[in-house]
């Protein structure tokens, strides 16, 4: 009897259908194995879709704001400091050495020593050329009040409106061929930002900053919660109020947060603050129960705990 392979090939040449069948478990298994890899990487594939800008939270802001003291500026009279006057040059020729020369030099030639590193150089106030809010009194008003930010002209808002003249005034000095403000040029400096009322400005600091520093403060309240527990734990029971804490304490943190509220609230608003839902600020639902007597010592007890914050 001749043996026959158990695939002849031949045979399926002729006959090629036959072919997929032998093959059709050869790619069925590739065709699964690409899918579970595809699903596996499901994740990577749908983050990989979304632009990474998304991705961050608003606490990163790329520009902060920027740090500024607070003031209170002064009020003047425009038809006054709108006029250059020796005693107005005088005091700007110091304000300029103090706030300008770094970037303007100090001949205003807009050469001083941090000039070179900037992109938009400081204008040359010897020259009548590229100035973009204009080269008037209230047009220099403006610039000072607001800056021109984006190209390093920083705002000076915080000085003084007197002092802001006197700078102009100074500044006007380096070139004879300044054009005169019209009255009607300084009484629309007036209408603008209301130089007559004067102003306040508020303080701010930059975000990132402000964030630190609430940081360290939280870490100096759980410091205190911790050291609080200790001392609480360690109390002898003789004291009502302490012993109500202790029976009554459910989280420790939560309870001394509301410890330092006592400083905001008076018996009553304390009561009923903790009633509406005890386990939030971290007693027992218990603590409901007490008797006006023991709500006044506990009352007690966590005020005077809470003054002890500081020392
Ligand atoms: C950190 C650098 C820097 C400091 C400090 C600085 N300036 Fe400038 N200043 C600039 C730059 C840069 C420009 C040009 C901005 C532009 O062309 O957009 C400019 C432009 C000006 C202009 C022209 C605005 C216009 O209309 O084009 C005036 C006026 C001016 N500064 C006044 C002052 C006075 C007054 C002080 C000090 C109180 C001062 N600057 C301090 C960088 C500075």
């Amino acid at each position: 009897m001749q043996r026959k392979d158990e695939i002849d090939f031949l045979e399926l040449l002729k006959n090629p259908v036959r072919l997929f069948g032998l093959s059709y478990f050869y790619f069925l298994t590739v065709a699964g194995f690409i899918g579970a890899y595809y699903i596996w990487n499901m994740n990577d594939v749908s983050r990989n879709g979304i632009a990474p800008v998304l991705l961050r939270d608003s606490t990163q802001f790329v520009q902060d704001i920027p740090m500024q003291r607070g003031a209170m500026i002064a009020p003047v009279n425009v038809t006054e400091v709108g006029r250059s006057s020796k005693a107005l040059i005088d005091k700007g020729a110091n304000l300029f050495k103090a706030n300008c020369v770094s970037c303007h030099g100090d001949n205003g030639m807009g050469d001083g020593l941090s000039a070179a590193s900037m992109t938009v150089k400081p204008r040359n106030f010897h020259s009548a050329q590229g100035w973009k809010n204009g080269r008037k009194v209230a047009n220099m008003y403006k610039t000072l009040q607001e800056g021109i930010v984006q190209n390093g002209m920083q705002s000076f808002n915080y000085l003084p409106a007197e002092d802001r003249f006197a700078l102009i005034h100074f500044v006007r000095t380096f070139s004879n061929d300044f054009p005169v403000d019209s009255l009607s040029d300084l009484q629309d400096l007036e209408r603008v930002y209301s130089l007559s009322k004067g102003s306040q400005l508020p303080p701010q600091i930059p975000v990132k900053l402000a964030m630190a520093k609430l940081q360290k403060e939280s870490a100096g309240d759980s410091i205190y919660v911790g050291k609080l527990a200790v001392s609480i734990a360690s109390k002898k029971q003789d004291e009502q109020g302490a012993a109500l804490v202790q029976q009554l304490m459910n989280n420790s943190t939560k309870l001394f947060t509301a410890a330092l509220s006592t400083k905001e609230k008076n018996l009553d608003e304390f009561i009923s603050a903790v009633s509406i839902d005890p386990v939030s600020v971290g007693f027992k639902p218990a603590v409901v129960r007490l008797s006006r007597e023991e709500w006044s010592a506990l009352y007690l007890y966590l005020s005077k705990v809470s003054k002890e914050k500081n020392s």
